[in-house]
């Protein structure tokens, strides 16, 4: 694995200002053994049209918890032929899921945030801990503006909750509306629930419209209200 030290990323996030500056550096020194984490939202689309600019055999995953929404798969079908990659899906374990359903009911989310971080934990975090465990790097959508944690990110970083493994930004500083600028000067196969007011996408039980005024995240697990709204994927909730 190229280590990095902390000295080299800060001047490279001086350094590298356009996403793609920054996802050529990350292609260059880390492919194959880099990938983007891809939910199908907004802006992880805009970043599979730069990479694949980039490098057309660059590597896209997901995580598919199950419980997605079908115009996720619709989506995730469109870039495939669009851009003629294998979308590499990672699924839960079985046996986990079976145990947690068994226990605590296919809906447990709703009962209690410990149960919402449960599940979130064995369908999305225990298979991204999988395909990390196997990579130097992972690219991800977050922008800065989503919440608080994500405003304390840097365009690259050192990934101290996954082994210290690359964790690659490009799009950190971009507004909603950049995003979407480029989505649309760019003909990118888009997500159809944002046409639905869903401007961030989850799972389907999980996640709903916001209405006017509302903050682009209070879609995400609604009925919460005190919680911070991040799953573990970019927040450590323990394993
Ligand atoms: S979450 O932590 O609240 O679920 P969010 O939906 O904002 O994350 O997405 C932020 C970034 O996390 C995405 O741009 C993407 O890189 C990654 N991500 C989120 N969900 C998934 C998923 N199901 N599969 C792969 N990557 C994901
Ligand atoms: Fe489970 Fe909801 Fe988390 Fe999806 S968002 S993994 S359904 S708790």
């Amino acid at each position: 694995m190229p280590k990095f030290t902390g000295e080299q990323i800060q001047q490279l996030n001086a350094k590298l200002k356009t996403p793609q500056e920054v996802l050529r550096w990350a292609l260059d020194n880390l492919h194959p053994r880099i990938a983007v984490a891809s939910s199908f939202g907004a802006e992880d689309v805009a970043i599979i049209d730069m990479i694949s600019n980039i490098n057309p055999k660059a590597r896209v995953f997901t995580l598919d918890t199950g419980r997605l929404n079908q115009e996720t798969y619709d989506v995730m079908d469109e870039i495939r032929s669009r851009y003629n990659m294998n979308i590499e899906v990672m699924f839960p374990d079985h046996d986990e899921v079976e145990q947690m359903v068994r226990v605590n009911g296919m809906n447990l989310f709703y009962h209690s945030v410990g149960n919402r971080k449960l599940c979130c934990g064995i369908r999305k975090v225990h298979p991204l801990n999988r395909m990390l465990s196997t990579l130097d790097g992972w690219i991800t959508g977050l922008r800065a503006d989503q919440t608080e944690v994500r405003s304390n990110s840097n365009k690259i970083e050192i990934d101290s909750q996954h082994n210290d493994i690359i964790k690659v930004n490009p799009i950190l500083e971009w507004s909603w509306e950049q995003t979407w600028d480029y989505i649309k000067k760019n003909n990118i196969p888009y997500n159809k629930l944002h046409d639905k007011g869903f401007p961030s996408i989850g799972c389907e039980p999980c996640t709903r419209a916001i209405k006017p005024g509302e903050p682009l995240r209070a879609g995400r697990w609604w009925w919460e209200s005190d919680t911070e709204k991040e799953c573990g994927l970019h927040a450590d909730h323990g394993k």
